[in-house]
């Protein structure tokens, strides 16, 4: 059914989960899904209560879609920023103005999971040094609108894993101690990872971003997981097909 307050941008399912992607419309209200969460949002600035509150609202559709039976406890805020999943699942949020992302998957499919939604444009500050190792710089594609494009994906792709791996090793991680490797026999759209730190050695990480366009503007959204190294499953299985296959 068709939402009077947002409209569906995109959706796919993860193993044990959703992500998903909506555009808010004009007249969007703050549609609240605990009394707690708006009570927090009431201490922020109007502006970001309404982001925190959609990017509430998101996970906890995102939430239902994984298998989690209503009524839900209250998503607060870890320290760290994290929303503070239920008992047994994963979930992570993202926001780009009126569209925001966020994913849900039960915890025994991932041990981390990260979603990121980035604006496809070129930035008016050259951040590829920053962002890039010296192998993904070396990858980047000639043509100026590809390479643009390499960039800000792969800006996507180490936000999502950033927000995967923070809650399981508790510190900052640079954007040099994460390498997207693209794993081509798969599909061009999912990764791998290949940590470069080596707290972050004993986990897998596959990431896959998708283009989504909404309103006429073109946004690139980035979901990671991560699971322990030794968890003996393939990582392609991670990411569903239409037909909810692995
Ligand atoms: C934390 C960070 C990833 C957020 O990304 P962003 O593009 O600024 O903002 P987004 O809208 O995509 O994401 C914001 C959401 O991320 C989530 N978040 C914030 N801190 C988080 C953390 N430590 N761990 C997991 N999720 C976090 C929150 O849900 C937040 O939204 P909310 O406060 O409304 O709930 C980013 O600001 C950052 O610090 N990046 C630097 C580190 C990095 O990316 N390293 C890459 C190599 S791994």
């Amino acid at each position: 059914m068709q939402s009077i307050y947002y409209t569906d941008v995109f959706s796919a399912p993860l193993r044990g989960g959703m992500v998903r992607v909506i555009c808010q419309k004009k007249d969007w209200e703050p549609q609240v899904a605990h009394p707690d969460e708006l009570i927090f949002a009431q201490s922020l600035v109007p502006r970001r209560a309404r982001e925190w509150l959609a990017g509430r609202f998101v996970a906890h559709l995102v939430l239902e879609d994984a298998g989690l039976a209503q009524p839900h406890l209250p998503m607060m805020a870890h320290t760290s920023g994290a929303p503070v999943a239920p008992y047994g699942y994963g979930v992570s949020i993202s926001h780009k103005g009126h569209v925001i992302a966020a994913c849900a998957a039960r915890m025994e499919a991932h041990q981390g999971i990260g979603v990121d939604i980035e604006l496809v444009r070129h930035s008016r500050v050259p951040i590829e040094r920053r962002i890039l190792t010296p192998n993904e710089l070396a990858r980047l594609p000639e043509d100026p609108d590809a390479r643009m494009r390499a960039i800000v994906t792969a800006f996507s792709l180490k936000e999502a894993a950033y927000k995967a791996l923070n809650p399981l090793v508790h510190r900052y991680i640079g954007f040099q101690e994460v390498e997207v490797v693209l794993k081509w026999l798969l599909s061009d759209q999912h990764v791998i990872f290949e940590p470069k730190a080596k707290d972050l050695e004993p986990l897998k990480l596959y990431g896959r971003y998708d283009t989504v366009v909404a309103d006429g503007v073109t946004y690139v959204v980035s979901v990671v997981h991560a699971e322990p190294f030794n968890s003996g499953r393939m990582g392609q299985g991670w990411m569903l097909d239409e037909q909810g296959q692995a």
